[in-house]
């Protein structure tokens, strides 16, 4: 079948694997825009046209299944001129190819829906570093079909050293019979210039993103900003009776607007982040709109005071929100604040886990000594909790004793 296949319609890189089905286990990491996502679909497609599977196909989160992965295989579906010969089954999210060969896309919200699926013959993992270890240990368990050619491919960006991929297929020894594929952007040959030059201006403008999603590397860990949380999922008995609070950070083109939340225990001193919405390109009133459908309109949210005019439009919108007060300092003694609660973190919100795994402490550049001021990236989310626990914050007194970045 590879014979007949039309190799311009793939990078290089897929179409070399392409019906290498040898290893249980299929790596594919890298920058940002390497073709990870079409190359991995495009190979579970084509190896499901071919014989017959049971494919399933896995995101942390349900809800960002439809426009990321789904929209993926039916694309596949309609460049093939086969998109009429499948049954698609927009409401479950499944596929089923006219060899009786099926695609069943899950979130992992809910890990017990997977446990009632058998004779599952391949999983793709997308964003695979959203999963939690144990997540994807489940997985691989249920991969025992009597089919030849089990396979899981995994992909992801190298989002940080702390991320359970990074010891799992890069410093353990590696489990056998894996197979790791490293690309960059510099490996996709359907990419826009466009495209390109906006990875390369990272260069500059966030060393930090450059690296990881331009050059694929995994970043050196510099001393975290907070090295310690819990990730677990939280349930209703563990914040039932807490206070909730809600914080709002602004973005646009460069940056995601990002709307966190949990609830407060302030006699035990923890935090819990229970909820995340991180998008970019997002106007006031579809921020408004997305509170509202999350539930998030009525109790009191907090804004970056930096933004008044969005938070007005936002609350003319029905939306119980108000501006934080910004004092001088506000970032660190925020940050101070914080580290004396316990901070447990919902393990489905990956957006603040992956900027907890990357908020570093700034080095100064001729002593190479840590200063007492975060990084100014990966902290949108943080940010968003900063804002939310303002109310908290304020009026509290930065411990004059800490004169060094806790921890250090
Ligand atoms: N075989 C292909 N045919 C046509 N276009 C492709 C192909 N492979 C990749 N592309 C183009 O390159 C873009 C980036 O590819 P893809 O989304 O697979 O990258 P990625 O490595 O998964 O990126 P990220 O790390 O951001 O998830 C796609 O949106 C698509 O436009
Ligand atoms: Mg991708």
């Amino acid at each position: 079948m590879a014979k007949r296949l039309n190799p311009a319609i793939f990078n290089d890189w897929v179409y070399e694997g392409i019906s290498d089905y040898s290893h249980r286990i299929e790596v594919y990491y890298g920058g940002a825009g390497s073709g990870k996502s079409v190359g991995g679909t495009q190979k579970a497609y084509l190896k499901a046209l071919k014989m017959v599977r049971k494919v399933l196909v896995i995101r942390k989160i349900q809800r960002t299944i439809k426009d990321s992965i789904w929209s993926l295989f039916i694309s596949h579906l309609h460049a093939s001129g086969l998109y009429n010969a499948c049954r698609v089954n927009k409401s479950d999210y499944e596929i089923e190819l006219p060899n009786g060969s099926v695609f069943l896309f899950k979130g992992l919200d809910d890990p017990e829906k997977i446990k009632s699926i058998d004779g599952i013959t391949d999983i793709v993992i997308e964003e695979a570093t959203e999963l939690t270890e144990d997540d994807f240990t489940q997985l691989n368990l249920r991969l025992r079909a009597a089919s030849p050619c089990l396979q899981i491919y995994l992909m992801f960006n190298p989002i940080s050293k702390k991320n359970w991929v990074y010891d799992y297929f890069f410093v353990r020894s590696l489990p056998v019979n894996v197979k790791v594929v490293k690309t960059t952007y510099n490996d996709n040959k359907f990419l826009s210039d466009e495209y390109r030059q906006e990875l390369e201006r990272l260069k500059d403008r966030n060393p930090a993103y450059y690296r990881i999603y331009a050059l694929g590397e995994f970043a050196t860990l510099d001393k975290l900003v907070f090295p310690v949380y819990k990730t677990k999922i939280v349930s209703e008995e563990d914040v039932q009776g807490l206070k909730r609070w809600i914080g709002l950070d602004f973005g646009y083109i460069n940056d995601p607007s990002a709307i966190v939340w949990g609830y407060i225990d302030t006699a035990n001193k923890r935090i819990y982040v229970t909820g995340e919405y991180v998008r970019r390109g997002m106007k006031n009133n579809e921020i408004a709109d997305v509170m509202r459908d999350l539930g998030l309109s009525k109790d009191k949210s907090y804004g970056d005071s930096a933004e008044r005019k969005s938070i007005d439009e936002i609350r003319d919108k029905g939306i119980n929100i108000e501006p934080t007060e910004k004092g001088k300092d506000s970032v660190i003694h925020g940050i101070q604040w914080i580290q004396q609660y316990e901070l447990i973190v919902d393990e489905r919100c990956f957006k603040v886990i992956e900027e907890l795994e990357n908020y570093t402490w700034k080095k100064d550049k001729k002593t190479g000594e840590y200063v007492n001021e975060p990084v100014d990236t990966f902290n949108h989310t943080i940010d968003a909790i900063r804002y939310g626990l303002n109310k908290y914050i304020k009026g509290t007194k930065t411990p004059t004793v800490i004169k060094k970045p806790h921890g250090l």
